[in-house]
């Protein structure tokens, strides 16, 4: 069966400040999509929230980029906009960019990840979704599960793995993509995937089969806003099973800390902590970095789960090591490397105080 999985999310509005999502939100946005899908809109449907972050999992036969879908999922957005602002919400509607629907999502805030394949025999999928952290954050894991076999062992052992995968990167800032093979071309890839500011994985496919693997959302919502408005709390899809990594594999990167940027302000390096769904509730320094991952099987397209996979007292110890990093990091104060370096400020709130001193400054 011909399925198209889309995963499309925003920020709009968060409780109590940008820690985490109101219940009426959530329940507007189930709302509008048991409509949709009472009037055969979309086979089936999750909403869940990472932090502040609304996501709408939907599966359907319409394709990557539909409008229907893309105007369902914005008309939701903007319907709990609504009822975050009559609840004084902080941040109400801020990842909605523009007035109107135009089309499609994408450049007008929200973030996506949309895939189309056939299902299997037995589907497996798996979603990530983090909170106070910017598109990029996937490159270090997505090269883990698809071509590190240090962390997959399936890449060595499994034929239908064994002749690995290929990459495609988004250069963010300069609207470029290439494709790379691993694990031929590991150290071209490691070039690029190793700036997670400027390139992000937008999709992995099985070589042999070309089938599509994994997705991610890229969206830049500083570059869509051209000033800062929030991180971009990036989400990506990921298969499972079978011809592709293991659920185990899957999630095995997460259980070593990752440095990612984001955390207060959107503007430090921190430690990205996976939780349960219930634990993503950034607060310490609005933060650290969370990250929550979903699992589902599909059945002709119904979502059957979700299962809560962060919620395992095996990654009790990433855990309790990324609260260390914290730790260590938050004594930097304001200094790098703790604080993002100067260029990435530049998409942050910290031009504006710049400009008000550029005056005082005088030739040496
Ligand atoms: C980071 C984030 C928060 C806010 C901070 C200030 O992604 O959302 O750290 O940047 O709480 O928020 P405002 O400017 O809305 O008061
Ligand atoms: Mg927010
Ligand atoms: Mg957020």
């Amino acid at each position: 069966m011909e399925l198209t999985l889309s995963v499309i999310k925003a920020d709009v509005g968060g409780y109590v400040g940008h820690s985490s999502s109101h219940p009426d939100v959530i329940q507007k946005a189930k709302e509008k999509l048991e409509h949709a899908q009472g009037q055969g809109l979309l086979i089936d449907y999750h909403v869940t929230v990472c932090g502040d972050d609304l996501q709408l999992i939907m599966t359907h036969q319409h394709g990557e980029d539909s409008e229907q879908i893309h105007k369902l999922a914005w008309d939701t957005f903007v319907e709990c906009t609504n009822v975050a602002k009559s609840l004084k919400l902080h941040g109400a509607g801020q990842d909605l960019l523009a007035d109107a629907f135009s089309g499609n999502v994408k450049g007008m805030g929200p973030g996506t990840a949309e895939m189309q394949f056939s299902e299997r025999q037995a589907e497996t999928i798996v979603i990530f979704m983090a909170d106070k952290t910017a598109s990029g954050a996937w490159n270090l894991p997505l090269y883990k599960i698809f071509a590190d076999p240090f962390n997959t062992i399936g890449l060595v052992i499994a034929s239908n793995m064994h002749s690995g995968f290929t990459f495609e990167i988004h250069d963010v800032k300069e609207h470029k993509k290439i494709r790379l093979n691993a694990p031929e071309e590991i150290y071209d890839m490691l070039v690029f995937l190793g700036a997670p500011g400027r390139y992000a994985v937008k999709a992995v496919y099985h070589k042999e089969s070309g089938e599509i693997a994994a997705v991610s959302s890229t969206q830049r919502l500083s570059l869509m806003a051209g000033r800062y408005i929030g991180k971009d709390d990036p989400v990506c899809i990921v298969r499972s099973q079978g011809k592709f990594p293991a659920v185990g594999e899957i999630l095995e990167p997460f259980a070593s800390v990752n440095i990612v940027e984001g955390w207060m302000r959107g503007s430090h390096h921190g430690p990205l902590m996976p939780v349960a769904v219930r634990e993503s509730n950034p607060c310490r320094f609005d933060g650290p970095p969370r990250v929550i991952a979903a699992g589902f099987q599909l059945a002709n397209g119904k979502l059957v789960g979700p299962r809560d996979l962060f919620d395992d007292p095996a990654f009790d110890e990433v855990r309790h090591q990324a609260n260390i990093v914290a730790d260590f990091l938050r004594r930097m104060g304001p200094f790098e490397p703790h604080r993002l370096p100067l260029e990435e400020m530049e998409y942050t709130t910290m031009p504006e105080v710049a400009k008000k001193l550029a005056p005082r400054f005088q030739d040496i």
